[in-house]
């Protein structure tokens, strides 16, 4: 269990991708570090691909430029073709977005949307996320108990990037459900999901296009993130509207999974840790953040939410950690076994809420370094400080055996997270 201080490492190579795995792969990647820190395996979508789990080679391969986020660098095995994972739709308009592209597209895409996202602009955004953090658990306090994912960590970052990029506040629940699809079946491009993902682009064309036509000469105070694009766009900026509609879909997509297992994993962990928890809860007793801040970042070191960093392509021969990589082979950064790397972090296996020398790679490292991190870190750090102070008794309402984890290959997260607390009026 994640719960165990000190997993045990295994002694022969271990099965990846089995339930067992889900709920704990940090035995797994304990082995692999040691033994075959970059391993070439089938995924269960058939495709072969090089994982990296040693802190220091993870580092580097997120910031070499000869590994390309281009899927289109990536030659699909027939017998794999749409089921492997990688960004299928690689033509469809919203794929052309940040996470899927190179300098200077790159480059030239990250800049426009940055301005949006320095800490000073999305600390203004702080009000509103505790506000709704506030109303989430005024949905359930009364009751004394709750799912926290589908009631309380699912929705926090579906409002909070709605509100941010502009979607009126009537249409949000539409977006929660699409979420809700997308989130339940993966990253799959068929049935439900890709039915939820051509809504949403429906959508947000038509809400650009809305916004076009009604947008002020000059921009406002507070001006919406998709007024913004489109401004960008029609001052010669080079923002086509496809990438307008594909950067609001990837900050959708890429900032709430992320923020839900933030939220999940990270409750999880302190429900688990009588002591660290009561540390915490006294330090925001006395309206101490410092606790706090370092508490999430160690979280996120310790069961991040993104297990994987997304795919990478070699453009050319290079080498990892010793082993040759050739070009067209994919590369999966493990950031979770990065972030438990002895070699880098002390004691790596505890959890250290006032852990101080912790450089993790949960964000990432090089020039697609989550762009969402100062408004992840907003998200986790009101959630975890509200919950924790509205409802001090919390604790899990079922035995950690019984919590399924989500199978997915990118990201690491529970399906539910029931838990019990005295109830509020
Ligand atoms: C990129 C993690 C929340 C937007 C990334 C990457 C990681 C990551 C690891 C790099 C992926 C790679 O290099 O393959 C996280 C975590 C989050 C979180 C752990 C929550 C705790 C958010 C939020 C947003 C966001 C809230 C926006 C609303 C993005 C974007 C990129 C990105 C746009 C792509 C940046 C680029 O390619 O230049 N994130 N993220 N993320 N993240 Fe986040």
């Amino acid at each position: 269990m994640t719960n165990q201080p000190h997993p045990e490492p295994t002694n022969s190579t271990p099965e990846l991708f089995t339930r067992e795995f889900a709920a704990d792969p940090y035995p797994a990647y304990a082995w692999l570090r040691d033994h075959a820190p970059v391993h070439r395996t089938e995924l269960p979508s058939g495709v072969e691909a090089w994982l990296v789990t040693r802190y220091a080679d993870a580092k580097q391969a997120l910031a070499d430029q000869r590994l390309s986020k281009n899927p289109a660098h990536h030659d699909e095995p027939a017998h794999a073709k749409g089921k492997t994972g990688i960004p299928g739709e690689r033509k469809a308009e919203l794929m052309t977005h940040l996470l899927n592209i190179d300098p200077p597209d790159h480059t030239r895409l990250r800049r426009l949307v940055s301005k949006a996202f320095t800490p000073r602009r999305v600390a203004e955004f702080a009000p509103r996320v505790q506000e709704l953090t506030d109303r989430l658990i005024d949905g359930f306090a009364g009751r004394g108990s709750a799912d926290l994912i589908h009631e309380f960590a699912f929705p926090l970052p579906i409002y909070a990037i709605c509100d941010m990029l502009g979607v009126p506040r009537e249409d949000q629940d539409d977006f929660r459900d699409w979420a809700g699809m997308m989130i339940r079946h993966g990253g799959g491009p068929r049935g439900g999901v890709a039915r939820s993902v051509k809504k949403m682009r429906g959508y947000l064309a038509d809400l650009i296009h809305r916004k076009r036509e009604a947008l002020p000469e000059a921009p406002g105070p507070g001006e919406d993130l998709i007024s913004g694009l489109i401004r960008a766009s029609d001052h010669g900026e080079h923002l086509t509207e496809n990438e307008a509609a594909a950067m609001a879909f990837i900050l959708l997509f890429a900032g709430f999974e992320t923020t839900v297992n933030l939220i999940g994993n990270g409750t999880y962990a302190l429900l688990g840790r009588p002591g660290q928890r009561a540390r915490l809860q006294a330090s925001l007793a006395r309206g101490e953040r410092g606790l706090l801040e370092t508490g999430v970042e160690e979280l996120l070191r310790y069961d991040g939410p993104v297990e994987l960093a997304t795919w990478r392509f070699a453009t050319q021969p290079l080498t990892i950690g010793g082993q040759d990589i050739a070009p067209g082979d994919p590369v999966l950064v493990v950031l979770a076994a990065a972030d438990r790397d002895p070699e880098r972090f002390a004691d790596p296996d505890r959890l250290d809420l006032a852990r101080r020398d912790n450089q993790h790679l949960g964000y990432g490292h090089g020039i697609h370094y989550c762009l969402g991190a100062p408004l992840a870190r907003l998200e986790g750090q009101t959630a975890l400080a509200t919950l924790l102070t509205r409802l001090p008794d919390l604790q899990l309402a079922v035995d950690s055996t019984d919590l399924r984890w989500r199978g997915g290959l990118i990201m690491r997260g529970l399906r539910t997270l029931p838990v019990e607390f005295t109830p509020i009026p």
